[in-house]
């Protein structure tokens, strides 16, 4: 395939060491690295993920296990009580980084700006930021799906040029399916992805063809392989469903 999809975990304030144990306890029966899992634990759990990875390196040889920070700083370091910057995610082996999430976008006040800034520090350390966009439910009754998808990507274009996406992932998270149990239709979410997917490619056809886009919205082991089997939907982004090993572990290998 043109695009290696990608299943992460975004652990939000959930999850334990023995997750990860767990987890891992999985992963060495994936043998698959068609596809690339990351974890995205709080970052308190990094270095523990992180030397537990190291310790079953080689059992885990034939699969893609990577890290993932749920948030960043948009300062490279300094007086900033309470957050961590990029550099340190980098130094306890994150590649990539959520940014944008609603969550923090909606309960601590990140604005597009923000998360813009964030998106370029992400690059700027040599994370591959992952975007999160997504409409609300008045919005998408509103028919203004799209008009808020496009302002939160051009939040990041208008600031840091069109070729800003040439080492990012997004992932498209609709805020009424996240937690809800009640995902997106594999139809909805494809309409979403083919248009950011046509938007970027308006910008540059190789971004276009080659970002990997995630849905992300209460996907769980019943509903992922028809979200997953779109043409544009690379994998999926996963709150609730990655807190039970066994089940993440079969959405990696339905991806
Ligand atoms: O980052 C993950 C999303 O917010 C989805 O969460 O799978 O619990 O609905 P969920």
């Amino acid at each position: 395939a043109l695009r290696r999809p990608m299943v992460a975990a975004n652990w939000k304030m959930d999850g334990s060491q023995q997750l990860a144990n767990e987890l891992f306890d999985k992963f060495k029966q994936l043998k698959d690295d068609s596809v690339e899992v990351v974890l995205c634990p709080p970052s308190i759990y990094l270095d523990s993920v992180q030397k537990l990875h190291e310790a079953n390196r080689e059992a885990l040889s034939d699969c893609l296990v990577r890290l993932g920070g749920q948030n960043l700083s948009h300062h490279e370091f300094g007086a900033y009580t309470g957050e961590i910057s990029g550099k340190m995610l980098k130094e306890f082996g994150c590649s990539y980084v959520i940014i944008g999430h609603s969550e923090r976008r909606r309960m601590y006040g990140e604005t597009s700006d923000i998360v813009a800034d964030k998106f370029a520090m992400a690059q700027k350390v040599g994370l591959t930021p992952i975007l999160c966009v997504g409409e609300s439910l008045p919005a998408r009754e509103a028919n203004r799906t799209f008009e808020v998808i496009a302002g939160e990507l051009d939040a990041v274009i208008k600031k840091h040029g069109t070729l800003a996406f040439d080492n990012a992932v997004i992932a498209y998270e609709p805020l009424w399916a996240i937690g809800t149990g009640k995902s997106a239709t594999p139809e909805q979410a494809q309409e979403v992805h083919a248009y950011i997917r046509r938007r970027l490619s308006e910008v540059s056809p190789y971004i276009g063809e080659n970002i990997r886009i995630l849905y992300g919205g209460s996907v769980k082991a019943s509903n992922a392989a028809d979200l997953f089997a779109q043409p544009d939907v690379d994998g999926g982004l996963v709150g609730g469903a990655s807190l039970n090993a066994s089940e993440f572990t079969t959405l990696c290998r339905i991806a």
